[in-house]
């Protein structure tokens, strides 16, 4: 993989990029940087999630090995960091109409994820999947979020009315070792449960079973996804920032924060990286947007991730990058080798002006369109980076997601905040409880229902 972090600076980009100054002042930070990501090392457990596993991933497999043997679909339920990695490593592996393809060049059961309460998708895959014949991975590290524990509940039923008492093998539980419901669940029905190790965070979970048991039953190779984040490990433990491209991202990208750059657009070119963008957003928005610094002061830091697509989103949000305010940094995401290629042909009309086209490949077309669209915002003076992939195969996911991950945790340092917690989210879980009637959330839901319509003179209804 080359991350190419060039285009962040003046030298490229002009008045608006980053100096050599701001990279010297801001390096003064590296050796705390270095040490407390060192001394935090064990704390922050999913770095050593591609070391420490061996034992479960022969049960992941096992579980996954009956999995496809048994169902016809596999589901999971989880929400955030419990579906997130998930989705990135489906369509940033498999083949992109994967559902569609006959079983036996898929290699195991249909995939899906439900990562939302919308009425309309959770019926919608109802309608297109037999119960009986489906395996649902029910995933909450806190074993108590609303929404999948819904979810379960509603899939249970289900499972009943088609199975009676006889549901059991349909379910896999991934939750935390003691703590929430789900545990207690599990404890109760004895259903297949792994845990989420302690110290590994939801977003931070991709590695560990809440991942892993997707990969398993997509016939993703685990060892390589290792052997990929352990190779970014290794570079993204060193101490001298020129050779440690995660101290690199997080100093750039902190440096741009300071400048006033408050959006991160991840821009892959390629439709399957598109929910890596996805995974990517939630990660850098829970992890930095936070109020308070380590040292107790109101700092309100964080950037906000933006997702795009190349070249869907050239057609949409280009204009703004290229023309828009300075308050962007773009990190284009480019693949060397598809999976596949396709050549346009020789066409049997007469295409005019277009007939340059023929005898070239899609490959080169959205390579090319890449670098155009890289050349315009850099001339345009907008802070941009590349990370080039040479392939989209389970080793360079692996890397792409621990790189990503070791850089959060490192912009945590810089910003000297929590990089790991979320109070802002644990702030909605509490008032859907309340909203919803949760006993012991009366008081909360007497707040809420009081700021209802208070100013009602600013609502049209039509
Ligand atoms: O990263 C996080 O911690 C969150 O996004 C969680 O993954 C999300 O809120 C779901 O939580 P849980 O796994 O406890 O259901």
């Amino acid at each position: 993989m080359k991350i190419d972090f060039n285009n962040m600076l003046q030298t490229s980009i002009g008045e608006h990029g980053i100096s050599e100054q701001d990279i010297q002042k801001m390096a003064q930070k590296i050796p705390q940087v270095h040490k407390n990501m060192c001394t935090k090392r064990e704390a922050m457990a999913w770095r050593s999630l591609p070391y420490n596993q061996a034992e479960i991933v022969a049960d992941i497999k096992k579980e996954a090995e009956r999995i496809n043997a048994d169902f016809e679909n596999f589901v999971v339920l989880g929400i955030g960091g419990s579906a997130l990695g998930s989705k990135a490593l489906f369509t940033g592996t498999k083949h992109l109409k994967y559902n569609e393809i006959p079983r036996e060049k898929r290699g195991g059961a249909r995939f899906y994820v439900v990562d939302n309460v919308d009425p309309d998708g959770i019926n919608a895959l109802f309608d297109v999947i037999d119960v009986k014949k489906t395996c649902f991975h029910v995933i909450t590290k806190s074993g108590n979020t609303v929404e999948t524990m819904s979810q379960f509940m509603i899939v249970l039923g289900r499972l009943k009315e088609v199975l009676g008492e006889n549901f059991k093998d349909n379910i896999v539980l991934t939750t935390d070792k003691e703590k929430g419901i789900l545990k207690k669940i599990s404890n109760q029905y004895g259903f297949k449960t792994f845990t989420v190790p302690d110290g590994v965070g939801g977003r931070f979970s991709v590695l560990c079973p809440v991942g892993l048991l997707s990969a398993a039953v997509l016939n993703i190779d685990i060892d390589a996804l290792f052997a990929g984040a352990k190779e970014m490990d290794e570079a993204c433990t060193r101490e001298d920032l020129w050779e440690n491209p995660a101290y690199m991202y997080a100093l750039l990208y902190c440096a741009a924060m300071d400048m006033g750059v408050n959006i991160s657009v991840m821009m892959p070119y390629a439709d399957g990286l598109l929910n890596m963008a996805e995974w990517y957003a939630q990660l850098w928005a829970e992890s930095l947007g936070k109020r308070y610094g380590n040292d107790g002061s109101i700092v309100n830091k964080g950037q906000t991730p933006v997702r795009a697509l190349g070249v869907t989103d050239q057609h949409s949000q280009i204009q703004l990058y290229t023309e828009g305010p300075f308050d962007k940094v773009i990190s284009f995401i480019d693949v060397e080798n598809f999976h596949t290629e396709l050549k346009i042909p020789q066409a049997p009309i007469d295409m005019m002006d277009a007939a340059y086209l023929q005898g070239q490949t899609m490959g080169k077309l959205i390579a090319s369109e890449m670098r155009a669209t890289e050349y315009a915002v850099t001339q345009a003076g907008k802070m941009n980076m590349r990370i080039t992939l040479p392939e989209m195969s389970a080793r360079e996911i692996g890397a792409l997601f621990f790189f990503l991950e070791m850089a959060t945790a490192a912009a945590g340092e810089f910003l000297e905040i929590d990089a790991f917690d979320q109070p802002g989210v644990e702030a909605g879980k509490i008032a859907t409880f309340a909203l919803m009637g949760r006993e012991g959330y009366e008081e909360k839901a007497a707040e809420l229902n009081a700021t209802q319509g208070k100013d009602g003179k600013f609502v049209y209804q039509v």
